[in-house]
């Protein structure tokens, strides 16, 4: 029997968190009579206790929102919490602690809305005997168990966007305009919105380039007339044989490497090599940031009712994925410390070769 459900977002926010808040309290009061409670900032809230009640007013009006309503952290683990000890991070185990003030709260269920990151703490606390439900969220798309997370799809418009606006200058400049993306180590907005902006090279973490062939197919379209190219690099792209860049470590985090900064190295290599004015754009944080698409509301709406439903069936321990367009239980030890790549016969991938897109392997 529930009676009360406690919901947290965890690590970077992303577009449609709001949204999977609203559906999750929605059903949880209109179908199931259901209290729901809303945990502060990710896992910082469960290990300092910071909560409050979610009442149908209180998710009304939020679908349209970018962010997050209860705050995340992308810090926090009960497992792995950092704490300054004398000037310097330490890392403890707090999830005592975080799993006291859980039982206070007196829930049945705990959903997590978030990454890899979060759902492998989520995994861990379901091993230690919290009923769990999780939901997939990341700009990045690079869950396993689902076709898609929430979040993408924003992402993905939003860096078109930027290509395409791109594209008018680099056209009118003659320049080589370089656009890096984020995604971690998985391409897939690079790759997405690069074939949706007609990206002529698209530089994804899962094939290395080689910066010869790069210039050597810029260097190409320039001899056929085609005085601009635009490149999309994603921020984990590496040269083959090379290391990713790496804009910066944060000492606190469980998870210390920031990508970022490949962009502008790239667009010095290409002007070097072709001769062609090069410029670069790091599209950052703007990727994650402000409304969700009708495609991650709608998406969204349907993530949270299906966790919903997951609870409702006692199916603790899975995170509800899409897959070939169904809502489906995934057992989150299938979900936790993996990460979904682009695979050699992806579909799009194979598709943006055969238009002409040059991937700086061939
Ligand atoms: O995982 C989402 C993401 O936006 C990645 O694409 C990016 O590498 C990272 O988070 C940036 O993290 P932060 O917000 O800590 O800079």
């Amino acid at each position: 029997m529930i009676r009360r459900i406690a919901i947290l977002t965890g690590g970077g926010d992303c577009p449609g968190i709001n949204a999977v808040i609203r559906s999750v309290t929605k059903k949880a009061i209109l179908q199931h009579g259901i209290e729901v409670i809303g945990i502060e900032d990710g896992y910082e809230g469960l290990i300092h206790n910071r909560y409050r009640r979610l009442h149908f007013e209180d998710v009304s009006g939020i679908i349209t929102m970018g962010g997050t309503i209860l705050g995340t952290s992308n810090r926090a683990d009960p497992y792995k919490n950092p704490t300054l000890k004398g000037g310097k991070t330490v890392f403890e185990d707090v999830s005592k602690t975080a799993i006291a003030n859980l039982k206070k709260m007196d829930v049945d269920c705990l959903v997590c809305v978030g990454g890899d990151g979060t759902l492998t703490i989520a995994y861990q606390l379901l091993k230690d005997g919290i009923p769990v439900v999780g939901v997939p969220k990341t700009i990045d798309n690079d869950l396993m168990g689902t076709d898609v997370t929430f979040g993408f799809d924003s992402a993905v418009a939003v860096a078109t966007d930027g290509i395409d606006r791109l594209h008018t200058t680099a056209q009118s400049h003659h320049r080589a305009m370089i656009i890096e993306v984020m995604g971690r180590n998985a391409g897939w907005i690079a790759l997405h919105s690069g074939a949706a902006g007609g990206g002529d090279i698209i530089l994804i973490p899962e094939i290395p380039y080689d910066i010869n062939l790069v210039a050597e197919k810029v260097k190409d379209r320039s001899r056929r007339g085609k005085r601009f190219t635009l490149v999309v690099i994603s921020e984990g792209a590496k040269p083959m044989g090379g290391q990713v860049v790496v804009r910066r470590l944060v000492a606190d985090g469980a998870e210390p490497v920031r990508l970022g900064g490949v962009g502008p190295v790239i667009a010095d290599q290409i002007e070097k090599l072709t001769g062609i004015e090069s410029r670069s754009v790091v599209l950052g944080h703007l990727q994650r940031g402000g409304i969700p698409t009708a495609y991650d509301r709608a998406l969204a709406t349907s993530f949270g009712a299906g966790a919903v439903d997951l609870i409702m069936a006692n199916n603790f321990g899975t995170m509800i994925g899409l897959q070939k367009g169904s809502m489906v239980p995934v057992p989150l030890a299938q979900v936790a410390g993996a990460q979904r790549k682009i695979q050699p016969d992806d579909p799009l991938l194979l598709a943006a070769r055969s238009v002409g897109a040059c991937f700086g392997d061939v």
